[in-house]
């Protein structure tokens, strides 16, 4: 491991370009530090601003890590809205103040580039190109369609021992993401994965992980 590294601060460097609380993030580092155990590639859908992105793709190179942090984003906010995501508080365009052009600078700045390679367009289009196998995914796509069309093809691009975290989970006073919620259910019923852990200051990432 690199002596300079420190989690903590590779936690303020994603904090500082995340919209992702700190026990959400503090999750992505146990998972992806456990997962250097495993071989297979990170993947995050959702990037955004890049932040998440730093914290991963801090963990690959500070333990000197043979594997690539993909990060996939339409880096023009979120599609149209359909179903259960209207009415919500998620809006078309909304985190689009962002580009495939600035997180890699931005990774670059952090000398993280090196580890990760980017793929500008809708998860549809992009996902099915990438083969696998991952030991790691962050999904954080805001919506129903994406997230179940993400999640029905990433299962079958695991590692066995592979963990998977799904941001903005929950439908309830505080958490507002039925399309989430629903598209995570929908796919876990028909499969062997299953939530075993649940985080978050007050929106709530799950890992999932495959039950033998
Ligand atoms: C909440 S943001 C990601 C936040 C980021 N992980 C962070 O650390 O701040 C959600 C992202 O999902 C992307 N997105 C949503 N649906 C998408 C789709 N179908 N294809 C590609 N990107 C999509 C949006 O462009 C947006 O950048």
């Amino acid at each position: 491991m690199d002596n300079d590294y420190s989690l903590a601060q590779a936690l303020a460097n994603a904090a500082a370009f995340s919209v992702i609380d700190k026990a959400r993030l503090e999750l992505i580092a146990r998972s992806a530090s456990r997962q250097l155990d495993t071989a297979g590639d990170f993947i995050e859908l959702g990037v955004f601003r890049g932040g998440s992105a730093i914290l991963l793709a801090s963990i690959i190179k500070h333990h000197r890590a043979t594997r690539t942090l993909h990060l996939l984003d339409s880096w023009q906010g979120l599609p149209e809205l359909e179903g259960e995501d209207l009415g919500t508080f998620v809006t078309e365009g909304q985190f689009s103040q962002s580009s495939e052009g600035a997180v890699r600078a931005r990774l670059d700045g952090f000398q993280l580039l090196d580890v990760c390679k980017t793929y500008q367009g809708w998860v549809e289009h992009t996902l099915p190109e990438l083969s696998g196998p991952f030991s790691l995914v962050h999904l954080d796509l805001d919506l129903y369609r994406p997230t179940h069309f993400a999640l029905s093809q990433l299962l079958l691009k695991m590692k066995d021992e592979g963990e998977i975290i799904i941001d903005d989970y929950g439908n309830d006073e505080l958490r507002r993401f039925p399309g989430v919620e629903k598209a995570v259910s929908e796919i876990l019923a028909g499969s062997d994965w299953s939530i075993v852990e649940s985080a978050g200051e007050r929106d709530q990432s799950v890992r999932i992980i495959r039950q033998s």
